[in-house]
């Protein structure tokens, strides 16, 4: 990876124009005003970004540590995808959605605890020939580069180039740990340096599996900062569904308006912020049974429901995760409206028993409780809800396999290695940023149901914040009810 830093230009040489005379060469290399920037401050993630380093720090007492942002990942040829950070490096940088790509956090250990030092590639002279010949990381190709002196103070961090991360492969020992997701390349170069480092038996990754988990368990409850960026995030999603909700007319008149409710919702999400924090699902009619759909290629027809699960991925990299389903028409027939209702129940019923001290099985649990009193009670189980509920059976997980509940935070699902103890069988904690979503899916072809429920699929989706005192549904002002849904479709 540090090899990288190396001006290494993909596959574009047989197609570059740019002139290799020397005399272009000096020319292009003199006569630039001095590179001015802004003056730095201290941005607000970085104090927190230091205590979280603090709290890895003392669970890692004299381990060198390896957090990489990772690097842009080619789509083809010399296309990226969007780069982002990854999230960890991200949560112990504050660095967000205009982090360097390639950039590495590395802890080194000393005597009180640890040194935290961000390398990142800084901007190359204007006497080489980075700047202008290397479409892939050349600032006339991608723009500016701070300066290490300017993200020292921006992010409270000792900086380096990235050219000098050869002291830190250097110096890997078998005591070296690294976020192995983070960057595949640089991970293959530190696993070798520890196979040399240490004899192979030694060599199991264990513990940068345990560090995974540990960064992803150091984001399960939210410091104050996290949360305002929730607020924030879902905020800037509740405009995304109202500009979508303005645009119904063209939306409706579009042969492929899945795509226009996936395109006006992410025009508001880069307005807003980053990028949308997943792929939009724009699910029109039975395309709302499809649990992830993010074809989004079909048309959006008056009479039915369309299932929207879209949220604001802001440039702190924090998203929301907001599903409402509309009637097209503004109004919901009435086996629209019973389903809904019963959806609705579930969600109610799962968020009333939030608290500190639950655990978080149990909102998924409440939430089934109501999915199979309504199915029995349409008919639609082989037996009653009570006996579906049993572990053996679950005929009511038919209309809704999916769970109730994740984590949510820089990710949509958040804190994906936490155990399973501090996950789905933890306890609440004030904090702790959730999603409940619990939802009906009657697929169109499933004889299992009246012919009136196939292909209704309806989810309704919160994030929801555990306080001190119970909890707080942060998406409460997005309507959320029957009537609320048609008023605001009005
Ligand atoms: N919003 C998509 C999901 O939670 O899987
Ligand atoms: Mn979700």
């Amino acid at each position: 990876m540090a090899d990288k830093n190396v001006s290494a230009p993909r596959a574009t040489s047989n197609r570059s124009t740019v002139p290799v005379s020397d005399t272009f060469k000096q020319f292009i290399s003199s006569e630039w005003a001095e590179h001015t920037e802004s003056e730095p401050r201290p941005r607000e993630q970085a104090e927190w970004a230091a205590a979280r380093r603090a709290r890895v720090s003392a669970l890692y007492a004299g381990k060198r540590l390896i957090i990489p942002a990772g690097a842009a990942k080619v789509r083809s040829n010399d296309t990226d995808y969007a780069y982002r950070a990854h999230s960890a490096f991200s949560h112990l940088t504050g660095w967000a959605g205009d982090t360097v790509a390639g950039s590495v956090l590395v802890l080194e250990p000393t005597e009180e605890g640890h040194t935290a030092t961000l390398y990142f590639r800084k901007a190359a002279g204007r006497d080489s020939d980075e700047f202008y010949a290397n479409p892939e990381i050349g600032e006339f190709w991608t723009g500016p580069r701070p300066s290490l002196t300017h993200v020292a103070t921006d992010l409270g961090l000792l900086t380096a180039d990235l050219a000098e991360f050869g002291r830190v492969l250097d110096s890997v020992d078998s005591g070296t740990i690294i976020l192995r997701d983070g960057d595949r390349d640089l991970t293959d170069q530190i696993d070798g340096r520890r196979l040399l480092a240490a004899d192979a038996d030694s060599l199991e990754n264990d513990a940068d599996t345990e560090f995974a988990r540990d960064l992803s368990e150091l984001r399960l409850v939210k410091d104050a900062y996290e949360i305002e960026q929730m607020r924030r995030a879902v905020a800037a999603t509740k405009k995304g569904f109202d500009d979508v909700i303005a645009d119904r007319d063209a939306i409706i008149a579009h042969e492929r308006g899945e795509r226009l409710v996936e395109g006006t919702f992410n025009r508001r999400a880069r307005a807003e912020g980053n990028a949308a924090g997943y792929d939009t699902i724009a699910a029109s009619g039975p395309h709302a049974c499809i649990l992830h759909w993010t074809r989004n290629d079909g048309p959006v027809v008056p009479g039915d429901l369309i299932l929207m699960d879209a949220g604001i991925e802001l440039d702190s990299l924090y998203t929301a995760d907001i599903t409402r389903t509309l009637p097209v028409n503004g109004v919901f027939a009435e086996t629209q409206r019973l389903v809904y209702e019963a959806v609705l129940e579930a969600a109610d019923a799962a968020f009333a028993i939030v608290r500190p001290g639950i655990r978080f099985r149990e909102i998924h649990a409440t939430a089934m409780a109501v999915i199979a009193a309504k199915t029995a009670e349409w008919g639609f189980l082989p037996v009653s809800a009570e006996e579906s509920m049993k572990p053996e059976n679950q005929f009511h997980r038919r209309y809704m396999v999916h769970g109730t509940s994740h984590h949510l935070g820089l990710d949509v699902h958040d804190c994906a290695q936490a155990r399973r103890d501090l996950y789905l069988d933890g306890v609440l904690e004030p904090g702790m940023v959730f999603t409940i979503e619990p939802g009906l899916y009657f697929q169109p072809d499933d004889l299992t149901v009246p012919e009136e429920f196939r292909g209704i699929g309806v989810r309704i989706e919160d994030n929801i914040l555990v306080t001190e005192a119970g909890a707080e549904n942060l998406s409460v002002g997005i309507p959320r009810t029957a009537d609320d849904v048609e008023a605001w479709l009005r």
